[in-house]
């Protein structure tokens, strides 16, 4: 008999199942040092150096209709804004404390307009909170894992708090939910050694949630992390063990199943660059055919693939990560059947490239060129017909003398005209879709 969370969050992430791609959006005043946005814990920076950024903060570039126009191009179906990461400068106009961006010098709720502007493009919304607030003097501050002052012995033996920091932290959560209409996804980060489950009071924060949106998605870092996924791997998951997982910086090697092998939803948090932040000097970034690769990759393994951006403190996206969503744009208008809708393949991933598939349609991504024909290994007579998914043009099943020892397979080419070498149409990832006979 299915677990009533499990049934209930398989009705609950249907859309988000379809989206497969989304835009991660950090940005805040650690756009300022321009470091990541570890700045403060990484150089053990005390909260007076920290705060004077607020001062200069006037994001006279923010425009979030061209975020929202940059995603929409570049096929992104969700999009979440971090309203308050680990420093717990508010990019909101929050009720609960003063460090926030409407009392910044650009005076404006950051927030609103985000959510405004990437619902007018009719992309789904979502906010990053951080359950962490290293600015809080009732967060703990000597010897935990990761606060700027873990190991400043004047913070030795200091008192904390901490149920009035969870009352701040969970009414923060209920402004959130109560004063910025549907939000279709609650990105919480994160829990790390102690700090977990209940020390958040994690039942009562779920339950606040579910009574304020209840088809809201969330994450499953009220009890996990990208280290360990929680419950929601589990035959038992917690009421907050969350709606999907969240690997990071890396993909699942075989997707994420939980203990019975059955599938859950999952979303590879992924960076352009190397940071979530703005990095200022960070110019490694992936290239679009990496990006699209990735993005494969995931839906192949019935996953999602959330991809960040940067903004500066001006509240521009960095030029390299614009012309990259643009080229994954392009490819994702002309290929985006074989992502959005589409999951795991029942064909095992061939040498070329990667399986996706919705229903009755198979999408072979055929991201290496092959010396001769493409092989679909043991498809014998399995395909009704083939098409390159961006024209519709056929796409011929081959016999080729050379391939008559070989029958129990299938083989196609991409008929150029030239013999014996078949170069890809689009070398990034040549997508051709597969009616599978009934
Ligand atoms: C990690 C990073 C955090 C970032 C998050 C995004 O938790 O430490 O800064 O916001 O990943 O997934």
């Amino acid at each position: 008999m299915e677990n009533q969370i499990v049934k209930e969050r398989t009705e609950r992430t249907k859309w988000y199942n379809d989206a497969r791609f989304g835009m991660f959006i950090h940005w805040g005043l650690y756009a300022i040092p321009a470091r990541g946005e570890w700045v403060r814990s990484n150089e053990r920076m005390p909260k007076e150096e920290y705060d004077v950024f607020m001062d200069e903060f006037y994001a006279e570039n923010y425009n979030p209709k061209e975020w929202a126009k940059l995603a929409k191009k570049a096929g992104m179906k969700y999009a979440v804004l971090t309203a308050k990461h680990h420093d717990g400068f508010c990019l909101y106009d929050s009720r609960y404390t003063d460090f926030k961006s409407t009392n910044a010098p650009c005076k404006r709720d950051l927030v609103r307009e985000f959510l405004d502007a990437f619902r007018e493009e009719g992309i789904k919304v979502g906010l990053y909170f951080s359950i962490i607030d290293w600015r809080r003097e009732d967060y703990p501050h000597y010897g935990d894992m990761f606060h700027p002052m873990r190991d400043n012995e004047a913070y030795k033996g200091m008192e904390h708090d901490f149920d009035g920091y969870l009352t701040y932290m969970h009414n923060q959560v209920r402004e959130l939910l109560t004063n910025y209409g549907h939000l279709d996804l609650m990105w919480f980060d994160f829990s790390y050694g102690p700090m977990n489950c209940e020390k958040w009071k994690a039942s009562e924060l779920i339950k606040m949630v579910r009574e304020i949106q209840p088809h809201i998605i969330i994450d499953n870092r009220l009890e996990g992390s990208a280290e360990n996924a929680g419950s929601i791997r589990t035959l038992n998951p917690t009421a907050y063990s969350g709606d999907f997982a969240s690997p990071e910086q890396m993909i699942p090697p075989q997707g994420i199943r939980d203990a019975g092998g059955n599938p859950i939803p999952w979303e590879a948090c992924i960076t352009l660059n190397n940071h979530w932040g703005y990095h200022a000097h960070d110019k490694h970034y992936k290239s679009a055919k990496m990006i699209i690769h990735t993005l494969v990759e995931c839906v192949s393994k019935n996953g999602n693939l959330i991809l960040n951006v940067g903004p500066d403190a001006t509240g521009r996206i960095p030029r390299e990560s614009v012309e990259i969503l643009t080229e994954v744009g392009e490819w994702m208008e002309e290929n985006g059947r074989s992502i959005y809708g589409c999951g795991i393949s029942e064909f095992p991933k061939p040498e070329w490239g990667r399986f996706t598939q919705n229903g009755n349609k198979l999408y072979a991504h055929v991201m290496e060129e092959q010396v001769g024909a493409i092989c679909l290994p043991e498809m014998a007579g399995k395909a009704d017909r083939l098409r390159l998914l961006k024209d519709k043009s056929e796409v011929k099943e081959t016999h080729f003398w050379n391939l008559k020892e070989y029958q129990e397979n299938a083989f196609f080419f991409f008929d150029s005209g030239a013999s014996d070498c078949y170069p890809l149409p689009d070398e990034r990832d040549t997508v051709v879709e597969i009616l599978l006979k009934e």
